[in-house]
């Protein structure tokens, strides 16, 4: 029986794809902080499932569960760390950025220890990080968010460098705007898909083993564009979308 561990199932993007790895025959581990959630999909999904309260920002002991939660299972063959917050902060309060980076950046680089970790012991292994567009250039909206998405996607090329001569895969998982809970408030968001679409993406990432992986793949195209483009072409576009006065919300 194949085995996959999912951190942030609880909600969106991740509880989507735990139902779409369970659909193709993965027992799963299912982390999270909102156990009452993670309790609701196990019910709706029919392969075994281990569920564990994991809060990523306390990094110490959510390496120590994440361990815990491996030796539950008997072992896992993907990990996917796909939990992550976003913070519009538009007052540009210490407290946003700082907890962003937390959950982001540090919680992100404590799970991927323990899950590189592991699958250096174990020889083999699959690591999936859901990184962002957002990583590719900086954001007056969420700054702290677009920065902590570049350090995911920057941190999983690292990874994937230092595995390259074993049986590890590293995939870079960068979705555009996806309808979850965590962009509610983004009016402005477009280029929109469901979690099941994003979560059927993720899967096929997977099976393929791909490195880096746009959703959908237009973004792939936009990513090649903003890579190259002059910052006050990138400032021009932003505030167009941007402008609260035209729907946006860089109002202040
Ligand atoms: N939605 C988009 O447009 C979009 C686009 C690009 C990338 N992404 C990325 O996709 C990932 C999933 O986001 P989503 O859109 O599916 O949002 P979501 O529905 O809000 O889900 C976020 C998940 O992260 C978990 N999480 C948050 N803080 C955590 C913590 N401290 N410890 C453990 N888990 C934590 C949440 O679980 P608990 O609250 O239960 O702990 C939840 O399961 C994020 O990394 C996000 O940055 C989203």
């Amino acid at each position: 029986m194949k085995k996959a561990i999912v951190i942030g199932a609880s909600s969106g993007i991740g509880r989507a794809l735990a139902k779409v790895l369970a659909a193709n025959g993965y027992e799963l581990g299912l982390a999270a902080r909102r156990t009452a959630l993670l309790e609701e999909l196990q019910k709706e999904i029919p392969s075994k499932t281990y569920i564990k309260k994991i809060d990523i920002s306390e990094t110490v002991f959510a390496r120590k569960l994440l361990r815990e939660l491996i030796d539950d299972m008997g072992g896992a063959d993907i990990i996917v760390i796909n939990s992550g917050i976003s913070v519009t902060n538009k007052d540009f309060r210490t407290e946003p950025e700082l907890e962003t980076l937390t959950v982001n950046v540090m919680g992100f680089t404590a799970m991927t220890n323990v899950a590189v970790n592991y699958f250096l012991d174990k020889g083999c292994g699959h690591l999936v990080g859901i990184s962002s567009i957002a990583g590719l250039r900086g954001s007056a909206v969420a700054p702290a968010y677009n920065a902590s998405k570049a350090f995911v996607s920057n941190y999983l090329e690292g990874m994937r460098q230092k595995v390259n001569k074993t049986k590890i895969a590293v995939t870079d998982i960068r979705p555009g705007f996806v309808e979850t809970p965590l962009i509610k408030n983004h009016q402005w968001a477009f280029w929109k898909v469901t979690p099941e679409t994003a979560a059927e993406a993720i899967y096929r990432a997977i099976k393929l083993k791909k490195k880096v992986t746009y959703i959908p793949l237009r973004w792939l195209f936009v990513a090649m564009a903003m890579k190259i483009m002059p910052e006050f072409l990138y400032n021009w576009g932003y505030n167009i979308i941007f402008d609260e006065e035209k729907g946006g919300s860089n109002g202040k």
